[in-house]
Formats: structure tokens, C-alpha cells, sequence
């Protein structure tokens, strides 16, 4: 079972098709047409899009369009954050340092910690709160000033960083902060969109709209096609020609793209949350019998278990991490790792509560194995 994969097998089909198409501008248009009228139904009212290949590629494009729009230039990231190997991109990057080693990146961009309820780093209850204080109450006061902030990237669930979920109440208060300041919010969610969570996109979780959107990873079941969402006010400031690229929007991604968009709307979303609900449950089970889980959180199918050398200290287990993921990989089972010792699990959106207990299975067996060593 391969628990790490974006393929929707239907989708393929229809991307075959498009690519057969002679009158190739005519339907790359239709289709862009039909994506755009897709995100508008699906909660992107009053955004539009442009067209790229990759995650990274439409980091680069949200980026360039907030400088743009705010003449200004600074930005502000995430620790733990991921968002592309590019040059602007990589900027942001900061789950490990061997992503930047050796490549001074773009200036400008300064790194606040993601609010983390399992491991904190600031005092009191309250972590999301404690971050939003500490951009507001110190980095803006001793160091950057607001006003030269063009934008804050945030993914809405950190991916790389450890599948870390914000607590309830966090982006809405970044969404008030970017306001209070006239800064623009970007929501990276090409790793928590597209049905991951069991919304169409993470942020709805949380019902926080962003200025700017960027989507890749899902959203082509496995072709390559990328998305820079912003509220039209934004992007039409953009004047033609100013952004874009030869293979963006073109007809094969986007029939992809449409109905992997249209499956998720009408089942894999919904199956996204029920079967993540019962996985986290299992995984729950599993955490009660052994003491190495410190702790499962997630939400629908973007969900991490992560490894503990005792559960008091709660010090990331690496090696159990690694050796866990061994293990699991020669009895058939595929696994990512994610944060210093979390094992993330992101099955295609399809998966059935059947083969998430073979896939829990297995992964117990691998547990006991690793354990043992
Ligand atoms: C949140 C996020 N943003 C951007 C990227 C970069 O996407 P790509 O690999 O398509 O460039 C990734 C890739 O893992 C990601 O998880």
C-alpha cells in the first residue's frame, strides 16, 4: 500500500484527451475557464488564479505579486516552514538547515516560531496567542519594522516542520495582524489543500480567507501543475505579461487538474474526514500501548504520530523515527518522515477504512521490530 501519494487514477483519462486536442489554445482556455469556475464555487469567491507547474514556482509568483502590490519589501516566515528549494522560496524554508547550506537566499525575510501546543516555546496556555505577541510586541518593535512587511507565508498546517496544527484562534489572529498593518497574508497550502484535510483547503478549518493562495502537490493527481490564488483586487494589479510561463494552464494539467478537483468535491474530501477520523483513532489505540507515540494530531488524511524518547521530557526520538519508517518499508509499507521524529501520514484521498487496518497492521509489526532493536 503506498500511503504517500497523490494519484487519483481517474483523473487520468481525462488528462489523456486534453492532450490529444488539436485546436490546443481554444481548450487550454475552456479549461482554464472551468478551473476558475471551480474555485469560485469552492469558496475562492472574488479570487483568480495563475498558472505554473510547481509548488515552489507558485511560492515565487505569491511572493513577486506581494512585493508588487505593497511596494514593499520585507516578509515574514515561519520556523519550520517549507515552501520550495528556489531562490525566493528557499528564503522561507527553514525545516533543515541542509535545505539552505551553502546558498545565502533572498534577503529580507525573517523567521517567527510556529506555534507549537506539544512542544512550546513561549510561557502560558496559549501558543498561537504567544506567537502573535511576540511578532507584534518585539520583532515589530525592535527590529522589523511593520510598515516595510509586504507579507506574512504561513502553511495553515505545517507540513515538513512536523505536521504541527495551529491552535484554534491562531490564523485568525494573524489575519488581524496582517490588517491592523496593511500586510498581505499568504496562505501556502500545496501540501494541506486540495482535500487533504478534509476541506477543500486547510484554512477553512478555521474559516481565515487569505489575501493570496498558493496550490500545487494534489491538485494534478501527479501532473505537474501549480496555482497562485489571489482576490482579483490583487492580481489584477498585475499588468499583462508581467507573470507568467510557457506551460502554465496548459490543457493537460488543467483536465487533471478539473477533475481531481471535482472527485474531491463530490467524495475524496468527504472520505478525507471520515477515514482520517478513524485512522487518528487507531493511531490513538496504538499510542496506549506504546510509550514511544508521544503524541497523534492532524486533521482528515495530513496526519503525524510522533516519536518520543520518554514521554515526560517529550525529546524527539530520531532513531526510532527512522527505524520505524525501515521497517515499515520492507513489510510494504510506505512512510514519510516529517519534524525531528514524526512519521506523517498523507494516504491517496481514496483510502478505505480496510486498507487503513492493513496499513495499521503493518505498521504495528514495524513498531514492535524497531523497538526491539
Ligand atoms: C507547503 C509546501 N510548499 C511548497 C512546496 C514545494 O512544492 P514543489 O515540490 O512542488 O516545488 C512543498 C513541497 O513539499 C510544500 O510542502
Amino acid at each position: 500500500m503506498a500511503i504517500d501519494s497523490w494519484i487519483l487514477p481517474q483523473a487520468l483519462p481525462s488528462a489523456a484527451r486534453a492532450i490529444h486536442t488539436r485546436r490546443w489554445f481554444k481548450r487550454s482556455k475552456t479549461l482554464q475557464i472551468g478551473f476558475c469556475t471551480f474555485l469560485l464555487i469552492t469558496g475562492t469567491k472574488g479570487k483568480s488564479p495563475s498558472f505554473c507547474q510547481s509548488g515552489t514556482e507558485a511560492v515565487e509568483g505569491a511572493l513577486k505579486l506581494a512585493r508588487y502590490v505593497s511596494g514593499r519589501s520585507r516578509f515574514i516566515g515561519f520556523l519550520g516552514g517549507f515552501h520550495g528549494r528556489t531562490m525566493g522560496s528557499l528564503a522561507f524554508t527553514a525545516s533543515k538547515q541542509t535545505q539552505q547550506q551553502g546558498c545565502a537566499t533572498m534577503p529580507g525575510v525573517t523567521h517567527v516560531p510556529f506555534p507549537n501546543t506539544y512542544r512550546p516555546l513561549f510561557a502560558g496556555e496559549d501558543q498561537g496567542q504567544a506567537v502573535l505577541n511576540y511578532i507584534e510586541n518585539g520583532l515589530f518593535v525592535s527590529n522589523v519594522p511593520a510598515s516595510e512587511v509586504a507579507a506574512i507565508l504561513v502553511e495553515p498546517i505545517q507540513g515538513e516542520g512536523g505536521y504541527l496544527v495551529p491552535p484554534d484562534g491562531f490564523l485568525a489572529g494573524l489575519r488581524q495582524l496582517c490588517n491592523r498593518h496593511g500586510i498581505l497574508l499568504i496562505f501556502d497550502e500545496v501540501q494541506s489543500g486540495i482535500g487533504r484535510t478534509g476541506k477543500m483547503f486547510a484554512c477553512q478549518h478555521w474559516n481565515v480567507q487569505p489575501d493570496i493562495m498558493t496550490l500545487a502537490k494534489g491538485l494534478g493527481s501527479g501532473l505537474p501543475i501549480g496555482l497562485v490564488v489571489a482576490k482579483k483586487s490583487i492580481m489584477q494589479q498585475w499588468k499583462s505579461g508581467a507573470h507568467a510561463n510557457t506551460y502554465g494552464g496548459n490543457p493537460l494539467c488543467c483536465a487533471a487538474a478539473l477533475v481531481t478537483l471535482d472527485l474531491i468535491e463530490r467524495e475524496y474530501a468527504a472520505n478525507a474526514e471520515k477515514v482520517g477520523a478513524y485512522f487518528m483513532d487507531r493511531l490513538r489505540e496504538l499510542q496506549s500501548r506504546h510509550q514511544v507515540i508521544g503524541e497523534v494530531r492532524g486533521k482528515g488524511l495530513m496526519i503525524g504520530m510522533e516519536l518520543v524518547s520518554d514521554r515526560a521530557s517529550r525529546n524527539p526520538c530520531k532513531f526510532s523515527c527512522h527505524t520505524v519508517i525501515t521497517r515499515a518499508f520492507h513489510r510494504g509499507l510506505l512512510l514519510l518522515s516529517c519534524g525531528q521524529s514524526t512519521v506523517r501520514f498523507m494516504p491517496p484521498l481514496m483510502v478505505s477504512v480496510a486498507e487503513v487496518d492493513e496499513a495499521m497492521t503493518l505498521l504495528e509489526a514495524a513498531l514492535v521490530e524497531a523497538m526491539a532493536q
